[in-house]
């Protein structure tokens, strides 16, 4: 009997060593404490022995078990190891590659811009607000201190959509394409109650076409109202926008007044640059070139989005994407923006993965795409 156990235990521990990964050692476990396992046959045998026999068997199995045990327990750890260091090598990812050369999709400029504005207000706390394209005339305009007839209607070269396509086309009821983002100034006072501090990017269109003009272009509106907003405070925060922008410690910077009916008093910003035959470098130079439209918010534009304007106040300020884009990456026709054409884009475009941020880098343009 002892010799037996003896040479089972020398077996056992022999197959243990040879088990090769998990599943093989789960099954000689079975196998020998399953329940017609060999050690646990052998303790079923102990119930039929002589008492004294059995002090001493039951003893002597029972250390067996446990060495037997202890086994297991090893080899399982050792088969484990190996099996994650297995798998981290196989799952391995080498992040020193270069990125694939094969990337032929390009980040559109006007995409680009919207990022890079994203970013800088995005770090001077504004929030992006967006809507829709197709607009009612109280957003686009009634609410905007812009009723029916207002002279500033003409202003802008509205397309209007029918409101309804089978009766007779009645302007009143018509909707519009937005002719501006200003319409988000509304739509963001009607949902938030001040502190507001808002972009909001997106699509607007106009009947015009020239080498500054397509139907459908992009602007950026930009919306603060609290108690105490002033029109330094305007200024403070445009002029932080277009260093940033501009990627440059100093730029000269002049408001002259303008009229817009959603504002009041109203300004449109210049930058100061130099003109050329063939281009126009911003920051040095004689020359101004407008850049965006502000003021501070006009009361009755408050009163529209349900805000006290006796207890509120702010600003606004409206620019175009696509202008910017044209200046800040020397694109010289408009219309080329929206052609679809892949050499453009593989000219003009962004490699995808250098997105924009204050502090990686805005406009990032040290990438394989330029
Ligand atoms: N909505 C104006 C436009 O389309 C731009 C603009 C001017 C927006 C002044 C503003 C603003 O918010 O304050 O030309």
């Amino acid at each position: 009997m002892m010799e037996d156990i003896e040479n089972l235990k020398a077996s056992i521990l022999g197959e243990i060593q040879k088990a090769n990964d998990l599943k093989s050692l789960d099954d000689i476990r079975v196998a020998v404490f399953g329940k017609k396992g060999e050690i646990t046959e052998r303790m079923k045998m102990l119930g039929q022995m002589e008492p004294e026999k059995r002090i001493e068997a039951a003893k002597e199995l029972n250390l067996i078990k446990t060495s037997i045990e202890e086994e297991l327990q090893k080899r399982k750890a050792v088969l484990e190891d190996e099996a994650l260091n297995a798998r981290l090598k196989s799952e391995k990812i080498d992040v020193t590659l270069p990125c694939r050369p094969e990337t032929q999709g390009r980040i559109h400029p006007v995409s680009k811009i919207e990022e890079e504005v994203a970013a800088i207000f995005g770090e001077l706390g504004f929030e992006v607000a967006t809507g829709p394209d197709i607009e009612d005339q109280f957003h686009n305009f009634n609410a905007l201190n812009m009723p029916l007839n207002h002279p500033a209607r003409q202003m802008q070269d509205t397309f209007y959509i029918a409101h309804d396509k089978d009766a007779p086309f009645e302007m009143e009821n018509a909707y519009v394409v937005r002719t501006h983002t200003s319409g988000m100034q509304i739509r963001t006072m009607e949902k938030q109650q001040p502190p507001i501090r808002i972009i909001a990017p997106g699509r607007t269109y106009r009947s015009d076409m020239d080498a500054t003009h397509t139907p459908m272009f992009h602007q950026v509106e930009g919306l603060v109202i609290d108690k105490t907003t002033t029109l330094a405070h305007l200024k403070g925060c445009l002029y932080d926008f277009i260093k940033a922008f501009f990627e440059l410690d100093e730029i000269p910077v002049r408001y002259r007044p303008s009229y817009f009916p959603f504002t009041e008093p109203s300004a449109e910003m210049d930058i100061g640059c130099l003109k050329t035959k063939d281009e126009i470098k911003v920051g040095a130079g004689n020359d101004w070139l407008e850049v965006l439209g502000c003021g501070m918010v006009h009361p009755n534009v408050l009163r529209a989005g349900g805000i006290d304007p006796d207890e509120y106040q702010g600003f606004a300020f409206g620019l175009g994407i696509d202008r910017l884009a044209m200046l800040k990456y020397g694109i010289p026709d408009l219309r080329t923006f929206f052609e679809s054409d892949i050499r453009w884009m593989k000219n003009y475009g962004f490699v995808p993965l250098d997105f924009s941020s204050m502090t990686g880098g805005l406009s990032n343009t040290g990438g394989e795409a330029k």
